[in-house]
């Protein structure tokens, strides 16, 4: 039976923690930005931004003309890159969907015959990474999905449009693990859309669905967009990031526009010393293949993290230790601080302001120990290597095994980077 909004969220607590498990020890994940706008490839936002008729626009329907299965080829990309699920846009705010939906014809199998969402679904099955659906609320495309603002009888089409797309996502292709809802216009409340019977709903179909904060209730977790910054402590969040902070879909761009290895890096840092995760994008080009400029990049990091996995995947807590180093910032997991040494230290340096004996100091991926010596104010390390010794980024992790939880005289703050 529905609930009503607090005991909803009450029970929904409950089962958080169980829910969002793997979700939190994932880390890191791919998003997709993919639709018709990639065959204009001046961004997802281009109909809006060029003024495009709808008319006009859905032409582009007629050239969506997809390569076989372009989603083995992100998924493949993703496991690669070390990333663990993945957040395909099954309708942008264009209102076209890549799935054999039946509330509208602008859909994948009216452009080419193909379901695309089943596509997408079977290939992270294939390759073994989490299934997560974006889905745009607002939508330019509807007839009812700006009138539906002042005219109650487009809204409650527009609502039954909406939760029919939902209803479907949530049903037709086994087993979802995340609802990743966008852009709650025209409605400015979640009474507007009716947002907790459609994710009860949408519970009822996937019990174990993490679902964002988006649809104008809280939810599972928040989702900061172009910054990697922590939400309050004990709230899951994840930063999505674009490739190269100009677009989400497709848009042909030079090379040294997008994020180098050592970047994304920083980004992956700044989310695990924030206990969060980092959805990262690609915006795969009009037939699905992947865009070259990320490949590189990504998969570098994949190979840094094949090695440095430890301080990235499974259970870690908010350091909180701020910034207690100028040369990276701090995973950490219980009693243990990872220290990413995104700039080489040098032979000697200090840690400033630990307040917790220190037990042991290895360097993470070869396990050699670090000497080191605890003073009053500050930790000194001695005999380090004169360059980082990671070769694969130069980002080095160095593993700080206290006697407890550290703590720190400026601590419970954590670093936070915008791009
Ligand atoms: C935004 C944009 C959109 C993008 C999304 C990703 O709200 O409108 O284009 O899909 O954020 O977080």
């Amino acid at each position: 039976m529905l609930k009503a909004k607090k005991p909803y969220e009450a029970a929904i607590a409950k089962t958080r923690d169980a829910r969002m498990k793997w979700w939190r020890e994932a880390r890191y994940g791919m998003f997709v930005h993919w639709g018709l706008y990639a065959l204009i490839g001046r961004n997802e936002w281009v109909q809006s931004i060029e003024g495009i008729p709808v008319r006009e626009y859905e032409k582009l329907m007629g050239r969506f003309k997809p390569k076989p299965r372009p989603a083995r080829d992100w998924a493949r990309l993703a496991v690669e890159s070390g990333m663990k699920y993945m957040v395909l846009t099954t309708k942008h705010h264009e209102g076209f969907c890549l799935w054999d939906t039946r509330q509208t014809g602008y859909n994948a199998m009216n452009a080419c015959g193909r379901d695309l969402v089943r596509e997408y679904v079977e290939a992270c099955r294939e390759f073994g990474l989490k299934i997560g659906f974006y889905y745009s609320l607002m939508d330019w495309h509807h007839p009812d999905g700006a009138r539906a603002a002042y005219d109650p009888a487009a809204r409650r089409r527009f609502l039954d449009f909406t939760w029919g797309c939902v209803e479907e996502l949530m049903t037709k292709y086994g087993k979802i693990d995340i609802l990743w809802y966008d852009v709650a216009l025209p409605f400015a409340s979640d009474e507007g859309w009716e947002s907790l019977a459609m994710n009860q709903m949408a519970r009822g179909h996937q019990p174990h669905l993490l679902i964002n904060n988006r649809s104008r209730l809280p939810e599972d977790f928040s989702t900061p967009e172009g910054h990697v910054k922590a939400a309050e402590a004990g709230r899951g969040w994840e930063a999505c990031m674009t490739f190269d902070s100009a677009s989400w879909g497709y848009m042909p761009s030079a090379a040294e526009d997008s994020w180098s290895p050592r970047q994304i890096l920083r980004m992956l840092n700044t989310a695990c010393a924030g206990g969060g995760n980092l959805l990262l994008n690609i915006g795969p080009k009009p037939d699905g293949s992947v865009p070259d400029a990320a490949v590189k990049p990504l998969t570098t990091v994949g190979k840094w993290l094949k090695q440095n996995g430890k301080a990235v995947y499974g259970a870690l807590d908010r350091s909180d230790v701020g910034s207690a180093s100028a040369c990276g910032a701090f995973s950490r997991r219980g009693s243990r601080l990872f220290m990413w040494c995104r700039h080489w230290p040098g032979e000697d340096f200090a840690l400033g302001g630990f307040k917790t004996r220190l037990k042991k100091a290895t360097f993470m991926v070869s396990g050699k120990p670090i000497r080191f010596e605890q003073q009053p104010t500050r930790i000194l390390l001695k005999g380090l290597p004169k360059a980082s010794p990671d070769k694969i980024a130069g980002v080095t992790v160095l593993e700080l095994d206290f006697e407890g939880p550290p703590k720190h005289a400026r601590g419970l703050t954590t670093p936070a980077l915008w791009t």
